[in-house]
């Protein structure tokens, strides 16, 4: 077991020029927001057209940027090349509903079926999934949208990343049935109709370009030369618990792994017999964990990130993260 780092995070990015989507994940408050927002503000210092995305309902990139970056892209004030974009999930749900509903509607009348679309639109939509799929929809847009060089995503934690990305998978293969039965219904209608004309079927159109836009995402985020998954950790037992899951559910999906942040370690040269115990104990607590840490990713961990004495909160201070998770 090698207690160092082999390919730091500095050298892993610097070897892959053409990573263009970069995601973080973790327990609850490790730091993803933090090491989402160092990544990017370091990128656009490369010279790199970055947007900083997150899906997370909670405000968090605009109060880890102290401006507000709600519901469009906004660029980052005091930071050339870098935006920042808080999606508007609420919004989304709305949107995608209404989307939903208009194509329920334009099915019921085409299989003339006298039902009102709601009570269709409220089982298709009130369940925990469809929150987490319109959040999904909303992040390949705008990966698809190609107006960026790099895409630095903060992924929410609630959100299970495996399934938000799995999901892609789930999908084609639902819509591919879809398609089946909605063929079939069609030339049944056909064979019964007297007029022989085509009729057009924006229900079946949609779940086409759905299915060819997730396709298109499932390659872009398996393919390791375009795709990264970073984990963040503490030297802590839970935290490492989950990341070391994730990462095991993601090499079983073929979802290329960046590797490992461990953030917020207490820097020894400060501590000393004088320190209050309670210091003195979570230092040595997180040098045990530490083992693990290098035993179970070994050759993965990318950065060591100390515990800064506050917050890490605005530009000025991701900077300073960003000199340390890209030394
Ligand atoms: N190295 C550090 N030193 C000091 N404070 C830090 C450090 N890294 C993160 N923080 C602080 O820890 C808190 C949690 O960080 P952050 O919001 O990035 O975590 P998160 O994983 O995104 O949380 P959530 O799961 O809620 O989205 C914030 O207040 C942040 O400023
Ligand atoms: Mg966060």
């Amino acid at each position: 077991m090698t207690k160092n780092i082999e390919t730091s995070m500095k050298a892993y990015v610097m070897d892959r020029q053409r990573l263009r989507y970069i995601f973080f994940g973790g327990k609850g408050g490790v730091g993803k927001t933090v090491m989402a927002g160092a990544t990017a503000i370091w990128l656009a210092k490369q010279g790199r057209r970055v947007m900083l995305a997150s899906t997370n309902p909670v405000h968090s990139l605009s109060g880890l940027l102290g401006q507000n970056v709600f519901g469009k892209p906004t660029a980052v004030e005091g930071v050339p090349n870098l935006w920042a974009y808080e999606i508007d999930t609420k919004d989304t749900i709305e949107r995608s509903k209404q989307e939903i509903r208009d194509k329920i509607q334009w099915f019921l009348k085409f299989a003339d079926i006298s039902t009102k679309a709601d009570e269709f639109v409220e089982s298709a939509t009130m369940n925990p999934a469809f929150e987490e799929s319109a959040m999904f929809e909303n992040m390949v847009e705008l990966m698809l949208g190609n107006e960026y060089d790099v895409y630095v995503f903060d992924t929410a934690p609630t959100a299970n990343a495996r399934r938000l990305l799995g999901m892609s998978k789930v999908y084609s293969l639902w819509v591919n049935k879809m398609l089946k039965s909605r063929e079939e219904a069609r030339s049944l209608r056909e064979l019964l109709s007297f007029t022989k004309k085509k009729e057009a079927d924006p229900l079946m159109d949609y779940l086409v370009s759905f299915r060819d836009r997730m396709g298109k995402a499932q390659t872009l985020l398996t393919d390791p030369s375009l795709t990264a998954f970073f984990f963040v950790t503490l030297a802590e037992a839970l935290p490492i618990a989950v990341i070391t899951r994730f990462i095991g559910w993601f090499h079983d999906f073929g979802i290329p792994v960046g590797g490992v942040i461990v953030n917020m370690l207490i820097d020894k040269s400060q501590v000393n017999d004088k320190s209050p115990d309670f210091v003195r104990n979570r230092v040595d607590m997180q040098t045990r964990y530490m083992d693990d840490v290098w035993q179970k990713f070994e050759g993965m961990v990318r950065s060591i990130v100390p515990l800064y004495e506050n917050e890490v909160r605005g530009t000025e201070s991701l900077k300073r993260t960003a000199d340390s998770l890209f030394v």
